[in-house]
């Protein structure tokens, strides 16, 4: 709340003192206007445009297909909802991953043309020369450690990380802070590990399928509201059923249109 008793603009210093107050960080992903002002409405401190939405959005296998024209135009749509909210836009497969120069100039035009407050980049370790060099043009950089859905092919599959202990996070998570992130995601490793993680770092564990001890939490919109049903991750707790919600409306639409209940007087032109 700001001095006025608005809810006030969410800064990076926003999310990171979070931490600090030892206060839990909520995040959604969102992919368009609408949903995203609700999500803002709600108070949600921090809004992802997930390269998720190529599966959500655009019926894709895999996060693999999204491009960073996809990642622009849906950011741009969600910016205008999200007044308050910190937003951060997904860099897709491929976009960082062709070399320093080429993944700077395209963090910066994602930045610029979306009106994201930071990026996000998936890896640890092996991207912390890219962080460090994104962080130094200017741009807000958020990791990913764990599972790494745009490594599905190179890790042979969607498998839970950290059952053998949590060194090869700590040693990724302790890389993207020194290289000047100011948060990670951490997906899919056990709650011990995650939370192992989370006291190491000073600043914040954003957790996904990573247990309670994270200083916050995330989920995928169509996920959380029960809107995508072709699979339901264990770790997803769904807090509406709006694919029901919707397939009951539109069947009853149907009826009405069919049996001539709508448009009725009041929907109508007299
Ligand atoms: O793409 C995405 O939505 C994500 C979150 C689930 C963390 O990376």
């Amino acid at each position: 709340m700001s001095v006025h008793g608005e809810i006030s603009k969410k800064t990076v210093n926003t999310i990171i003192g979070m931490k600090e107050k030892g206060e839990k960080i909520t995040c959604l992903t969102a992919y368009d206007y609408t949903s995203a002002k609700i999500l803002d409405e709600a108070g949600i401190d921090l809004i992802l445009v997930g390269d998720s939405l190529g599966m959500v959005i655009n019926g894709y296998e895999s996060t693999l297909p999204v491009t960073i024209e996809e990642i622009i135009y849906h950011t741009k749509a969600v910016r205008k909802g999200a007044k308050n909210s910190f937003l951060v836009a997904d860099m897709p497969f491929g976009s960082y991953q062709c070399g320093q120069d080429e993944a700077v100039a395209n963090c910066l035009r994602v930045v610029k043309e979306s009106g994201a407050n930071g990026i996000k980049l998936e890896g640890g370790a092996e991207i912390s020369g890219i962080v460090r060099r994104v962080v130094a043009a200017g741009v807000n950089v958020m990791g990913h450690i764990g599972l790494k859905p745009q490594s599905v092919n190179a890790m042979g599959g969607y498998k839970i990380q950290g059952k053998n202990g949590p060194e090869q996070l700590i040693e990724d998570a302790a890389a993207l802070e020194e290289a000047g992130a100011f948060s990670f995601v951490i997906e899919g490793v056990t709650s011990k590990s995650a939370e192992t993680v989370t006291k190491k770092v000073k600043i914040p564990t954003i957790g996904i399928g990573a247990g309670k001890g994270c200083d916050g939490q995330i989920l995928v919109f169509h996920d959380i509201f029960g809107i995508y049903t072709d699979f339901r991750p264990k770790f997803v707790k769904r807090y509406a059923n709006l694919a029901k919600t919707i397939r009951d409306a539109a069947e009853e639409y149907i009826k009405d249109v069919k049996s001539g209940v709508f448009p009725g007087e009041e929907n109508s032109f007299l």
